[in-house]
């Protein structure tokens, strides 16, 4: 149990604990802060023995991360660990009058109420079955009953959930790195659907109490993917493994025929074709993606694409219809924000098309297609494969449009192509550059605000690359399109403020020079610019202090190449600094909570 949650410890780190039904009592240790904590208390009250346990760590909602708010939560014969929000968890309490609690959380409310149920008779499952009837919410619920401690059941509704089979034992876990060192082989489970395990099996049954469909499959990633390998931290090791997380992206796109295929796409080209707008809807770093994404797929389809934050979408009532084509971007799959965009595109008769990494995850299953980006499993929760692997698929999308609708044919479908198939090498002279990144962090460690520029697609790189700093070394950073300087931000700029400039490739030269002038103008404030140029672009190199060197790209692809250095130099401030980079306070890889 402590291994499996160990390794789901990236998902929310406030607080972990464990609990079992064994010899009539449920037995449980819980601790806040991080699992080495729990394993302390445990060392210290050794658990018995035995072969069903819960365990849950926790990324706070309500409630303050403490022992008390940890899970599971007990409420006598009954254990429950909890993943999402109980919104009617106010009315649920006053509903039980005389229930005595002894947390804050809105979790603890679902303990009490199936306390009640199997007090009354119900077996476990019928009474997890009433339960969530009276739930309303975001909910992965699982419990235990100490009177029968052969058996765990579990309900899903919109948090992640899955089985996994092994030889002679089952698990279940919000993501299969908990247990992808027993199996590879597990079961989705779908929308509102009940699991129970016990030594007869699986049995899945819908919310109602029907026999349900479910969807076994093989995970293809293993344990060795899910460790460290040597480096210090996940994402030190997920930044280099970009060229060939970009280059499995791209594996097996171009037919013999010099076409792009994007097989998984279960979308007509005739459909493709009549959409009129498309909507890049997405949170976070998956949402600067989106950014990109906008000025490659407008440039080669010509059709209008507007990005949207997830967290916005659909308290706007934003205008879609079955003309219009929702792309939605998701490492983790999961995320509540962007899944509840889907919901409501899909009720207004919009196709949606995901981008996700995660096989099997509820944002691909409830979308009409998805293009899988192949990154392997992202454990650091800053996101930088995933960045890279989200930019390549958008751009495959862009031109796999582009070919559907005329726009594009073979050879430069083909060249476009293998100007992709390219872009592992480039990304790797990136890594290869790393030493003097390093140094820069090094020098930069006490800066307490940095800002980063760009225009076109420079400034989707500069939003990352400051989303980066802020997320890991908890500096203040910004990233603002550098045109958008003189228009209020350039008030910030004071002496020996670092300032980093993405400039556009040469040829692009309407649009580099204006770069130029606005890192002139930081300069002449008395700003450090770090700028991020061509190598023989002497005109930026003039303007910079100092001189990061990107290969030749065309526009369109540079955040590709781009973005490598501002991750080397985020991981590595956090590092001097002493930070917990995997870890970053606060955060939560997967924000299954709205
Ligand atoms: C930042 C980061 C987040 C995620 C965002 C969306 O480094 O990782 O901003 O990009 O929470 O997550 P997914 O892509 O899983 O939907």
């Amino acid at each position: 149990m402590l291994s499996g949650l160990r390794r789901l410890e990236y998902r929310g780190y406030d607080s972990a604990g464990v609990a079992m039904p064994v010899g009539g009592v449920i037995e449980w240790r819980k601790r806040s802060g991080k699992i080495a904590n729990l394993e302390a208390e445990i060392a210290a009250r050794p658990l018995p023995s035995t072969n069903i346990a819960i365990g849950h760590t926790r990324w706070a909602t309500h409630g303050a991360p403490t022992d008390r708010n940890s899970h599971p939560h007990v409420a006598g014969r009954i254990a429950i660990v909890h993943n999402g929000i109980i919104e009617n968890h106010d009315q649920l309490r006053a509903e039980l009058p005389g229930d005595e609690f002894s947390s804050e959380t809105d979790s603890e409310v679902a303990a009490h109420l199936l306390r009640r149920e199997v007090e009354a008779g119900k077996g476990l499952t019928e009474a997890v079955r009433a339960v969530v009837a009276r739930l309303e919410g975001a909910f992965t619920l699982v419990a235990v009953d100490a009177a029968d401690p052969g058996r765990i059941v579990a309900a899903r509704r919109n948090s992640p959930l899955v089985v996994g089979v092994g030889d002679g034992e089952y698990f279940l876990a919000s993501d299969v790195a908990a247990f992808i060192a027993y199996t590879r082989d597990a079961i989705e489970l779908g929308q509102d659907q009940i699991v129970e395990l016990s030594r007869e099996g699986v049995t899945v049954t819908t919310f109602e109490g029907a026999p349900a469909e479910t969807q076994p499959f093989h995970v293809d990633w293993d344990l060795e993917a899910a460790q460290k390998q040597g480096f210090d931290w996940f994402m030190r090791k997920e930044i280099f493994e970009q060229p060939k997380a970009v280059a499995d992206t791209l594996l097996g796109r171009l037919n013999d025929k010099g076409e792009l295929t994007l097989d998984e796409l279960r979308m007509s080209p005739e459909l493709l074709r009549r959409v009129n707008k498309i909507v890049v809807v997405a949170c976070g770093t998956a949402f600067y993606a989106g950014l990109v994404a906008k000025y490659a797929i407008e440039h080669w389809t010509r059709i209008p694409c507007e990005v949207e934050l997830a967290s916005e979408f659909r308290y706007r009532d934003p205008i879609i219809d079955p003309m219009t084509l929702v792309v939605t971007i998701s490492q983790s799959g999961e995320t509540a924000d962007t899944l509840m965009a889907i919901r409501h595109a899909r009720e207004q008769h919009a196709k949606v098309i995901a981008i996700c990494n995660t096989n099997g995850a509820t944002i691909p299953r409830e979308s009409d297609a998805v293009i899988y980006t192949h990154a392997g499993p992202e454990i650091g929760v800053a996101s930088t494969k995933g960045f890279t692997t989200q930019l390549v698929a958008c751009y495959l999308l862009g031109l796999y449009l582009a070919q559907v609708r005329g726009m594009k044919y073979g050879d430069e479908i083909a060249a476009l192509l293998s100007e992709l198939e390219r872009m592992p090498e480039a990304i790797q002279r990136m890594l290869d550059a790393k030493a003097s990144v390093y140094d820069l962090a090094a020098d930069l460690v006490d800066a307490n605000s940095v800002l980063f520029l760009g225009r076109h697609v420079g400034y989707p790189s500069a939003l990352e690359g400051a989303l980066k700093l802020k997320e890991l070394a908890y500096i203040h950073a910004e990233g603002f399109a550098a045109g958008e300087l003189k228009h209020g931000p350039i008030a910030l700029i004071s002496e020996n403020l670092p300032v980093f400039v993405v400039v556009p490739p040469k040829g692009r030269d309407q649009l580099r020079d204006k770069v130029i002038s606005n890192i002139a103008e930081v300069r002449a404030r008395g700003a450090r610019t770090i700028v991020l140029a061509e190598a023989d672009d002497e005109e930026a190199g003039a303007v910079a202090e100092t001189l990061i060197e990107l290969p030749k790209v065309s526009t369109l692809l540079q955040p590709l190449v781009a973005i490598i250095p501002l991750q080397l130099f985020a991981c590595e401030l956090a590092t001097v600094k002493g930070h917990d980079v995997d870890q970053p306070r606060n955060l939560a890889k997967s924000v299954t909570v709205e």
